[in-house]
């Protein structure tokens, strides 16, 4: 088959791709990664770019969600455009992409030393060596560390032959004198006398990655990085990218060497931010959903898609970083946390111990919204004092699947406050609006439910001046085209407000549900933990009036952070961190909602708004 040239601007990539292949095939290719929210159906428009050159009629997708002016001018959805000749595609700089760098909210937090280290470091002289005394490197530095006893051969030490290459450098260039890391009795590294040990930290979720570099001895964080799971080219939710996975082999390698790769980078900005090698890191812990670490890891994601989405794995998992194509010291390890079992993953344990929810104490609640949200109920006395329920919440607070959706980034709309009638907005940045993120979208929903712009079902009242109803939607208008980044509206739209109430009916009734099982009321409850970043980000005022989290005083809930995060920095270091992680799936009691009625009950009543709640 004939091929054509497609080039990407502003980034200048230059790939091949057959003709009559998608845009977006090239996009993979040349690893611009925009966040394909629905997959590549056509449906969500986040692919939106401008094209010239030979390409494919505009379909109905496309007629649908473009109008006929920006048709001429270019714009085409590159799921559904075919290269036909030679193209040149540029990417409107509104669009996010996977460089787009995110704030981490890291919480407070604070040096975590420990007294039960996984990582040691022993600074040693180490005999050069002579002709009488031609020993290999390794072997000498390992008998420098323990000497062996008379008679004895060389001491329990051993060391794992990746490290002989950076031994034999670094001894040289340090004069014999170094600093040996090793993890129980072996030796993964080696550096220059009083070089810090570092770790990195992962909270891997399915639309961002966060990573923190800590210096071990210390516990002290020393800087954090967070960027865009490039698996979002695949989709926004974890089930569109596991289908794509399940359905084409040359896709799963390509989600596992996404994240793989932009792994490695974060590694390495986050070395070179220190001044450092990404060989200084001796040891990485990671988090992250079942869907997440099985793709990770490579392993088989099939039995994942349908009933009862049974993991491959749920052991606590070390294995040398190398195998995943890690570049750290060459001995180091990556740590897994265990899972508790179908999408409740090592994330949900990391979130746990982060919020300390495993700790003995009264009756609390968890929730880690997303587009799962993990609610978690602690059962003070119960055989399982941990009772766990992922609610299909949606994409809608991560912006995706809302029509002016995008994510808490610059730009993004994350404040609305009602003003005399009509609903004001504040950006994440003060600059220009470009969309409405998930906090932004919670409080216009709070404040058009207190001002009467919605009724109780949700229905936007059609008589207002900034409601606009034609064949396309009903909408309110947030922010007028001629005002916005893009030149387009920003829109509320009766189709948002649905996605809102869906995802909020399915958190409460999952809480609800849970309360029961346990055979607790709301008011046992004595606290309430928002997890993650968006949980920490919202108002919770706005969230409680919509119902999105239940109905208590606000002297209860605790804003934590990126709990997960939390979690894995606790178990990068520390053993006993690790063995309190591994305890927590047999504390736990996993509950799948889908099969539960009174979860579908309390759903169907959990939709309207209440206008007394406020
Ligand atoms: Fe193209 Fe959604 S419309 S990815």
């Amino acid at each position: 088959k004939s091929m054509v040239n497609v080039e990407f601007n502003p980034g200048g990539q230059s790939v091949a791709l057959q003709k009559g292949g998608l845009i977006t095939e090239a996009m993979l290719t040349a690893g611009v990664l925009l966040p394909l929210d629905c997959g590549g159906k056509g449906t969500c428009g986040r692919c939106l770019v401008q094209v010239e050159g030979a390409v494919s009629p505009p379909n109905d997708a496309e007629e649908r969600l473009l109008d006929q002016s920006r048709l001429e001018q270019g714009f085409r959805l590159a799921c559904q455009t075919r290269a036909l000749g030679d193209l040149r595609v540029v990417i409107p700089d509104t669009a996010e992409t996977a460089d787009s760098s995110w704030r981490i909210d890291l919480g407070d937090l604070s040096a975590t030393q420990t007294n039960s280290p996984v990582i040691t470091s022993v600074d040693c002289r180490v005999q050069a060596p002579t002709l009488e005394d031609p020993r290999a490197d390794l072997r000498r530095v390992l008998e420098a560390v323990t000497p062996p006893a008379a008679g004895e051969g060389e001491g329990e030490l051993w060391g794992d032959p990746a490290t002989a290459t950076q031994i034999t450098r670094m001894a040289r260039e340090k004069d014999w004198n170094l600093r040996v890391y090793k993890r129980g009795s072996e030796v993964v590294g080696v550096a220059g006398p009083g070089d810090a040990a570092l770790g990195v930290a992962v909270d891997l979720g399915s639309t961002k990655i966060a990573a923190y570099l800590i210096d071990l001895e210390k516990g002290e964080v020393l800087n954090s990085r967070g960027r865009l799971n490039p698996q979002v080219a695949f989709g926004a939710d974890v089930v569109t990218r596991l289908q794509r996975a399940i359905h084409n082999p040359d896709d799963r390698r390509q989600l596992t060497s996404l994240v793989r790769r932009a792994l490695g980078d974060l590694v390495v900005e986050l070395s070179s931010s220190v001044g450092v090698e990404p060989s200084c890191i001796t040891e990485m812990s990671l988090v992250g959903n079942t869907a997440m670490t099985h793709l990770l890891l490579g392993l088989p994601v099939e039995q994942l898609g349908a009933p009862p989405f049974v993991a491959s794995l749920d052991q606590a998992i070390d294995l040398k970083a190398r195998e995943i194509g890690l570049n750290l010291a060459p001995g180091a390890y990556l740590y897994l946390p265990p899972l508790v079992g179908g999408f409740v993953g090592a994330d949900n344990v990391a979130m746990i111990m982060g919020a300390d929810l495993d700790l003995p104490g009264p009756c609390r609640l968890g929730l880690d919204i997303g587009t799962n949200t993990e609610v978690v109920l602690t059962a003070p006395g119960s055989e399982h004092p941990l009772l766990i329920a992922s609610a299909p919440s949606g994409p809608t607070f991560e912006g995706a699947h809302l029509s002016s959706g995008m994510r808490a980034m610059a730009g993004a709309v994350s404040r609305v406050q009602l003003d005399k009638g009509r609903l004001v907005w504040s950006t994440i940045d003060g600059g220009k609006p470009a969309g409405i993120c998930g906090s932004g979208i919670i409080d216009a929903v709070a404040e058009m439910a207190r001002g009467g712009i919605i009724n109780a079902q949700g229905h936007l009242d059609q008589s207002l001046p900034q409601v606009k109803v034609d064949e396309r939607s009903i909408r309110y208008i947030l922010v007028p085209g001629e005002q916005s980044a893009t030149g387009k509206d920003i829109v509320v739209t009766q189709a948002d407000i649905s996605q809102v109430q869906l995802a909020k009916g399915a958190i409460n009734a999952a809480a609800f549900t849970l309360l029961h099982l346990a055979g607790l009321e709301p008011f046992d409850i004595s606290e309430i933990v928002l997890a993650g970043s968006f949980g920490s980000n919202f108002d919770v005022e706005n969230a409680r009036s919509i119902g999105l989290i239940p109905d208590a005083p606000a002297a209860i809930y605790r804003q934590v952070g990126n709990a997960a995060g939390k979690g894995a920095q606790q178990m990068l270091n520390n053993q006993e961190a690790r063995i309190r992680a591994e305890a927590i799936p047999s504390m736990a009691r996993y509950l799948e909602l889908a099969s539960e009625p009174l979860f579908n009950k309390l759903f169907a009543r959990s939709l309207a708004f209440s206008k007394n709640r406020s």
